[in-house]
């Protein structure tokens, strides 16, 4: 019921806001949309002339479906763009990057600032020194890495000498490495002694070793050749193998002065790997100009940067081994010529305050984080906010999943005072930066919903013919156009590029999620429609940890469902068949568990395991996962279950369970 009064009021934009807004009214976006739809190689090429590049283009956009090449011709850096650019303007001495780490001794964080001159000399010394590890042009650098200053380093060093690199999120496991590792058949990992979480060590370096360990099941191909490691939390890691070296002895040899490389507007930028519908992640290709010009736009305008405020400080909460930390905490935000501020730990450690504390301590202007946090900070208590002064902060953000309008409605209130607009960005890896999402000083705002198409994109509702859908109608969210920033490939499979995303509806991108527009032309995203699984906004495969659970000795069969879940968004279910032998007990299930988070990383632990005899199948195989999902969540079982292969497994479900 509440739901439904919260998602019937309306947020126009503040006016206050308003008049120093990029972009002041809903007409002027408006206007402007219209042209980036009507003449988009006019409307792109005005922007990227705000960026530099060593060459022009010669055309803006050739686009042969499923290939776009943008910026075509032209020549750029987007390290360049980050920093060079800022130091060669003149600012060499204002903030590029505020850090600060989760250990608090004696009351005091740990808190490192770089200016845009600091961090291009690291870059450039981190650089030369992945040419002298024998690093060039086109080499994929692994890096799994704590949230600490050197991992935006050594991204921006791979940006300026032209590696790609590929972040894996430091929760991954040793096996994710190693599948990770192989399919970019990485020769150089850069990693740290361990990171700070809740007050303990995360042993970074320990689970490479482990990845790199020969292990004869997984047929891994040993191609790393060099590890290079930070020294964070000084804690004990074997160093003897010849291929590892200290971050710092390397820094210590190298010059000052590395030139950026001159890349061509489609080279490859990064691979980060996301999961899909089957068990192995796709790498995800995004290219150097269209994602450099697209990233660069969506942050000025949707986080409503300026450079010449002095006062200007952004924070994005995620980690960069997420696509949301590459695009918004460094690729988008340090071309806009405004400090990022980065964070090392958890949010509630010490206390559950301690967002809200650096919020204040550092003032912070700009604050983008996900639903699923803004859940389990309304669980907290409002008590841990209020003890803070939020005074500071403008515009508020959400990613990841859709989110509750009773967690709208609390962090405009409870967080922004009321005075805040909230943005709430609908996006995803492939499609490299914002896609719909409202502009803070342009649209008027509705909880629950992403509201608008971001300039150049544009995107419809259809059922699976094709055919557009009425207002307020659930169907498929598609992309018909071409946009900069979007994805140019799976790393190593055409095939599965094609047949993922541009086979399903004919002509257009296929984003995996369902949604609706309201009558007033919102988009209202209500969530995967694929075996995709948001899981506190990082994204799982359901395939992917079912095979995690196979891969146990004893297990037979595995059936993974996603339930709704009052923090996480959604929860994981798991339906287990053991073999023969093996005994269902309490026991085994947290090994299960414990197993996965081995396999994949603690993300993706099972909230339930249950065991069943066997899994609800239709007649052609195919497991009947809505069943499951109703089992899961205590619901009786509706709907058409006359395509069972065996009505009895139903009520072994119901009782096993
Ligand atoms: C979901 C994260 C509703 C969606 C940037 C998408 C959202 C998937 C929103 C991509 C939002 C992301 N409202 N759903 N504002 N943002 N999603 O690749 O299901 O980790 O397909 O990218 O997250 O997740 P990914």
């Amino acid at each position: 019921m509440e739901s439904v009064l919260h998602e019937a009021r309306k947020f126009p934009p503040p006016s206050s806001f308003s008049a120093n807004a990029h972009i002041k009214s809903f007409d002027q976006y408006d206007q402007m949309y219209r042209e980036s739809i009507d003449n988009p190689e006019k409307f792109w090429a005005e922007k990227a002339a705000d960026l530099h590049w060593f060459k022009k283009w010669s055309r803006v956009l050739e686009w042969s479906l499923p290939d776009a090449k943008w910026f075509v011709g032209g020549q750029t850096n987007l390290c360049y763009n980050c920093v060079d650019r800022q130091v060669k303007d003149g600012f060499g001495d204002k903030t590029a990057i505020v850090w600060e780490g989760e250990p608090i001794d004696d009351g005091q964080p740990e808190v490192r600032r770089l200016t845009y001159q600091d961090l291009q000399r690291e870059v450039c010394k981190f650089a030369n020194v992945l040419k002298n590890l024998g690093v060039k042009k086109g080499d994929v650098v692994t890096l799994y890495m704590p949230m600490v200053p050197e991992l935006a380093i050594a991204m921006l060093a791979c940006a300026r000498i032209g590696a790609p690199h590929s972040i894996i999120f430091g929760g991954f496991s040793a096996s994710a490495i190693r599948d990770r590792v192989a399919d970019a058949d990485s020769k150089i990992i850069i990693t740290a002694d361990a990171g700070w979480r809740r007050g303990k060590h995360i042993p970074l370096k320990n689970t490479v070793d482990e990845a790199l360990q020969n292990n004869d099941t997984q047929a891994t191909k040993q191609t790393v050749k060099n590890v290079v490691v930070l020294k964070r939390c000084g804690n004990d890691i074997d160093m003897i193998d010849d291929r590892n070296h200290w971050w710092h002895d390397l820094m210590a040899q190298v010059p000052e002065a590395c030139p950026c490389e001159e890349m061509d507007a489609e080279d490859l930028l990064f691979i980060l790997y996301t999961s899909g519908t089957t068990g192995k992640p796709k790498g995800i290709m995004h290219t150097t100009g269209g994602y450099m010009v697209y990233t660069y736009l969506t942050s000025r305008y949707v986080f409503a940067l300026h450079d010449d405020d002095p006062d200007e400080l952004y924070w994005c909460t995620a980690d960069i081994g997420w696509i949301t930390g590459h695009s918004y905490i460094i690729y988008g935000i340090l071309p806009n010529r405004v400090p990022t501020l980065m964070f090392e730990g958890a949010p509630n450690f010490p206390g559950p305050d301690r967002l809200w504390d650096i919020v204040s301590r550092h003032k912070v202007t700009k604050f983008y984080t996900a639903p699923t946090a803004i859940r389990a900070f309304m669980k907290w208590g409002d008590e841990h906010p209020k003890k803070h002064d939020l005074s500071s902060l403008k515009v508020l953000g959400t990613v990841g999943e859709p989110i509750n309008p009773e967690a709208w409605v609390w962090y405009n209130k409870v967080i922004g005072s009321e005075k805040c607009p909230i943005v709430d960005t609908w996006w995803q890896t492939e499609t490299g930066g914002h896609m719909i999402t409202p502009l803070p000083g342009a649209t008027t705002t509705v909880p629950g919903s992403c509201t608008l198409p971001f300039f150049g994109i544009d995107p419809a509702i259809v059922d699976k013919n094709g055919n557009e859908q009425p207002a307020n109608t659930g169907g498929f969210l598609v992309i018909r156009k071409p946009w900069p920033s979007m994805l140019r490939g799976i790393y190593g499979d055409r095939e599965r590029f094609i047949k993922t995303y541009w086979s399903e509806i004919e002509g257009c991108y296929f984003a995996g999620d369902g949604a609706r527009i309201d009558a007033d032309g919102n988009f209202w995203v209500m969530g995967r429609v694929d075996d995709v699984i948001n899981v506190s906004g990082h994204r799982l495969g359901t395939a992917e940890v079912e095979s995690a659970l196979v891969s146990h000795t004893q297990v037979a069969e595995a059936a993974v469902v996603g339930v709704p879940h009052e923090i996480k968004g959604t929860g994981i279910a798991a339906f287990v068949t053991l073999k023969g032998t093996a005994t269902p007990t309490p026991q085994l299930k947290d090994e299960l568990i414990a197993h996965v988070a081995k396999e994949i990383g603690a993300i993706a632990k099972p909230d339930q395991i249950r065991f069943t005899d066997s899994l609800p199948k239709t007649r052609s195989g195919k497991i009947m996962r809505r069943l499951l999902r109703e089992v899961a969540t205590g619901k009786e079982i509706k709907g058409d279950t006359t395509t069972l292969e065996d009505y009895s497994v139903l009520a072994k479900l119901r009782d096993d369970a």
